[in-house]
């Protein structure tokens, strides 16, 4: 096997953003784009951390081109065990699972996550590290860094390995090995879970659920666990078969995107008791009941509150942590259960650390995203798993134990408004001039709302000590109610402004009106601190979750 090391030029345009970089394909595409920006990646570890590597992605369109470049150079940069999902394919919890228990020094995992794919979709590359979990800021800072001035990297010559059948290759001191991506997973959840109580009201026809993989990474995952282990029908898989567009489809599992199952969920009659569905690389999650919709917030609340039900958590929980957007909900059954809630930017990573540190067991985000120490990434199929096996002990409906949380906690009324594709400029400038309010407004009084508070969002990591500012404004009305501002970082045209309403209604309250018609008001207080459709012209957000 020979190496090569071949000159390139730097492109400035590979920072890192939420969850690694993200591009249209077409920018992939261009010449060395790619092996830059994996060349930085190791550069940026240390040498004693160049010995092995899982690669695997979510089986979008240029995974397998991609993956071959990567192994090709993972050879050229010395690693002696390179670990490959079958097919190239992982999910993204299961390679944060591989990662920890083969003991790799990391990962690259291929995704764009829920964008969607195809010639013309979204591609993206994301680097986790020895503990499974998405690399840290000062990581992907240095590997920005280190892309910036990049002028070389090393590739070995080598056709490219068969990928579809599990096999180990050996090239000089370097071994190949292309795994089962599946079963140490699905392994993993029926430690967790009670599969056999689960099993026993599928097989009674006493539990039924509708399971939508949108096409994309998680179908060979559900067939084993639900149809194999589980034994659910066939019917309750919709979409199982990835396809690298995703069939053209978005793989976003929210009410604007997963249509199918939702129209299966709003049946008058027969519709199965609990529908979900996960994105492009499997670890978002969406929960449904019979014509009901857990927002994700309520959803991490609910399982919080009802952990010791389930086998892989009697034990009791270290603490919980929510992003700063996500809704106070869990933060209610924190204060019960006397665990510490703690407050993090958005992005996974800002969790790591607290895993790590024993802090905290389960964690979760607004953006249908929900997870726990099992592994360091949000887990899809974990959290639809957990909700299937409450249902299986709760014997009550979604609806229904929802309901009782609120009737217990209160609810916190939740929505996100999503602008989408705004001109950068216009975005940036609607934020700078609300950060710049920020010292006059609290004490101030809007329709029924009086600000009690208003910051830009800075956390200090209470682990490491680091810090990140400017994670998103927070305009909080007392206890009763926020609204939280902020740009996304995943986007890959112009700029995504995010706007989160959210307001508490004790449990002697109105529990159960349309969250639209509750928000109202507080979205018209919104509306005027960020004159967002008056400046860019649109006459409301493209999708509201
Ligand atoms: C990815 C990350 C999440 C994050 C989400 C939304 O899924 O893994 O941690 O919450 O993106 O990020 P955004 O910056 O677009 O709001
Ligand atoms: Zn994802």
């Amino acid at each position: 096997m020979q190496t090569r090391t071949v000159s390139t030029s730097p492109y400035k345009d590979q920072a890192p953003g939420t969850s690694g970089l993200r591009k249209r394909v077409g920018h992939f595409q261009q010449p060395h784009y790619l092996e830059n920006f994996t060349q930085s990646i190791f550069d940026s570890l240390a040498a004693d951390q160049r010995h092995s590597l899982l690669i695997g992605g979510d089986g979008r369109y240029y995974n397998d081109t991609a993956i071959q470049t990567i192994l090709r150079m993972a050879l050229g940069n010395g690693f002696r065990r390179i670990v490959v999902g079958q097919h190239g394919y992982l999910s993204t919890p299961a390679a944060s699972l591989l990662i920890r228990k083969y003991q790799l020094d990391g990962g690259i995992i291929l995704s764009a996550s829920h964008n969607p794919g195809g010639p013309q979709g979204d591609f993206g590359i994301k680097f986790n590290t020895r503990n499974g979990g998405p690399a840290p800021e000062r990581l992907t800072n240095r590997i920005y860094q280190l892309a910036s001035s990049l002028e070389q990297y090393h590739i070995a010559e080598l056709d490219p390995v068969p990928l579809h059948e599990c096999a180990t290759y050996q090239f000089g001191d370097s071994r190949i090995e292309i795994i089962d991506p599946v079963g140490d997973y699905s392994d993993l959840m029926e430690q967790l879970f009670d599969f056999e109580l689960i099993r026993e009201q599928f097989a009674a026809g006493e539990l039924h659920i509708a399971y939508d993989a949108m096409h994309a990474i998680t179908g060979p995952y559900a067939r084993e666990i639900f149809q194999q282990r589980l034994g659910a029908p066939q019917s309750s898989l919709l979409n199982a078969e990835p396809l690298s567009d995703f069939g053209g489809a978005h793989p976003d599992p929210n009410l604007a995107h997963a249509e199918q199952l939702l129209a299966i969920m709003n049946q008058e009659n027969g519709a199965p008791d609990l529908g979900a569905a996960s994105d492009g690389d499997g670890d978002r999650n969406m929960i449904l009941g019979r014509r009901f919709f857990v927002t994700p917030s309520d959803s991490l609340a609910v399982m919080v509150a009802n952990a010791h039900r389930i086998p892989g958590y009697r034990e009791g929980l270290l603490g919980v942590a929510r992003s700063m957007p996500t809704s106070r909900a869990v933060d209610r059954v924190a204060e019960r259960l006397e665990v510490t809630s703690y407050e993090t930017p958005t992005g996974w990573k800002f969790f790591g650390n607290l895993l790590d540190d024993g802090r905290i067991t389960f964690c979760g985000e607004e953006s249908f995203g929900t997870g726990s120490g099992h592994i360091r990434e949000k887990d899809g199929l974990w959290a639809i798993l957990f909700w299937l096996n409450l249902l299986a002990v709760r014997r009550q409906s979604v609806a229904a134990i929802v309901a009782s949380h609120w009737q217990e906690y209160g609810r916190d009324y939740y929505a996100r408004y999503d602008y989408e594709n705004i001109d950068s400029s216009i975005a940036e400038q609607l934020v700078s001039d609300l950060r710049g309010q920020l010292t006059e407004l609290p004490g101030q009084r809007i329709a029924d709302f009086v600000i009690t508070r208003a910051d830009d969002f800075c956390y200090k990591d209470p682990v490491d000590g680091s810090l990140s500012e400017h994670q998103g404004i927070r305009i909080l009305f007392g206890e009763q109610a926020r609204i939280v501002v902020r740009l996304s970082g995943t986007g890959t045209d112009g700029a995504t402004l995010r706007l989160y309403f959210e307001q508490y209604e004790p449990p002697t309250g109105q529990l159960e009106l349309p969250t639209e018609e509750f928000l109202q008001p507080l979205v018209e207080v919104g509306e005027n601190l960020l004159p967002v459709c008056q400046k860019t012209g649109r006459s409301g957000p493209n999708v509201i979750t």
